[in-house]
């Protein structure tokens, strides 16, 4: 009987430790591929490992997002044009999620489009934690098979290893499916707060005075760490009621410029993150559960 060689695993610049942990959890090969930038800056790919035949996974983490887009359009289709079976990405963090609406005229729907051209490169997406807002599902924009992994166990396991008496705290209602997860798994009580987002950089939120925090950690945690004012805002109000400094949890460690070291300065106790977007924070590793998830979207894929 003819087996089907492994799938050949490329990755993007800067994702080659996780690329390399995701092949080696799938026993899969690590091909080699050349990216750079000519002097004008148009972008080069060259797959130095031949895909003809083979199915080829594209490792890409899409931060920050522009410059990650035409490399894993390019690699696509060179992949296909030299005869890959099928071609899927791997995007531990998918962005161009946030634009989901026609909010003031003019604007684009932007993750419409962005879908619509992966959707159009590649043949399966598997990715952890989108960040939908307005969408139920990836599948309402994305025409091609998607996997989408929750990170929320692996946020509950590290809080039940490492930490004594814990409050998990989610910091607004979009939080709170990671928030009220989080807490099942490490079976820890939890709160939900009220924010009010005023602008990118100002956000204000509501503690509960009902809830007893002196005897707690405090936990925070939110799928994207962005801007950090939503984080930073929580713990501000937690250090006044709560006598231990909160811990704060994100699986995305987006971190525009200077959030993080703000976000320390606010007085987090620790930042911790998964390992979605490279970061001095990741503490968390998700590709175990990116393997479990691989062979369902794989299959679903149609092949040449
Ligand atoms: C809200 O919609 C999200 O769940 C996060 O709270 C938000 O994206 C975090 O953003 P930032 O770090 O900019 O406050």
């Amino acid at each position: 009987m003819r087996t089907s060689p492994a799938p050949l695993y490329f990755a993007l610049p800067g994702n080659e430790p996780f690329a390399e942990r995701l092949a080696l959890g799938l026993r899969a090969e690590l091909g080699a591929a050349r990216i750079r930038r000519f002097p004008d800056a148009e972008t080069y790919v060259r797959l130095e490992t031949p895909p003809t035949g083979r199915e080829v996974v594209l490792v890409a983490t899409m931060h920050p997002p522009d410059s990650c887009l035409i490399p894993i359009l390019l690699l696509a289709e060179t992949a296909r044009e030299l005869g890959a079976v099928r071609v899927g990405l791997v995007a531990p963090y998918l962005a161009y999620l946030r634009q989901d609406r026609r909010f003031r005229a003019g604007e684009g729907v932007t993750s419409r489009y962005v879908a619509r051209l992966l959707s159009t490169y590649v043949d399966w997406v598997a990715t952890v934690d989108p960040h939908l807002h307005r969408l139920a599902s990836l599948a309402e924009i994305y025409t091609v098979p998607v996997a989408a992994v929750h990170a929320a166990p692996a946020l509950g396991r590290w809080v039940a290893a490492h930490v004594r008496n814990p409050i998990i705290v989610g910091p607004d209602a979009e939080s709170a499916q990671w928030a009220r997860a989080v807490a099942e798994t490490a079976g820890a009580p939890v709160a939900v707060l009220e924010k009010v987002r005023r602008g990118d950089d100002a956000v204000a939120v509501a503690l509960p005075r009902a809830i007893r925090w002196r005897d707690r950690t405090p936990v925070l945690v939110d799928d994207i760490i962005s801007t950090a004012r939503t984080m930073i805002e929580t713990v501000r109000q937690l250090r006044e009621t709560s006598a231990t400094a909160p811990i704060c949890l994100a699986v995305h460690a987006v971190f525009a410029r200077g959030a993080y070291e703000a976000l320390l300065e606010g007085g987090a106790a620790r930042i911790l993150t998964c390992n979605t977007i490279p970061h001095e924070t990741n503490a968390i590793d998700i590709v175990p559960d990116l393997v479990g998830a691989l062979a369902g979207v794989r299959e679903a894929a149609p092949s040449v």
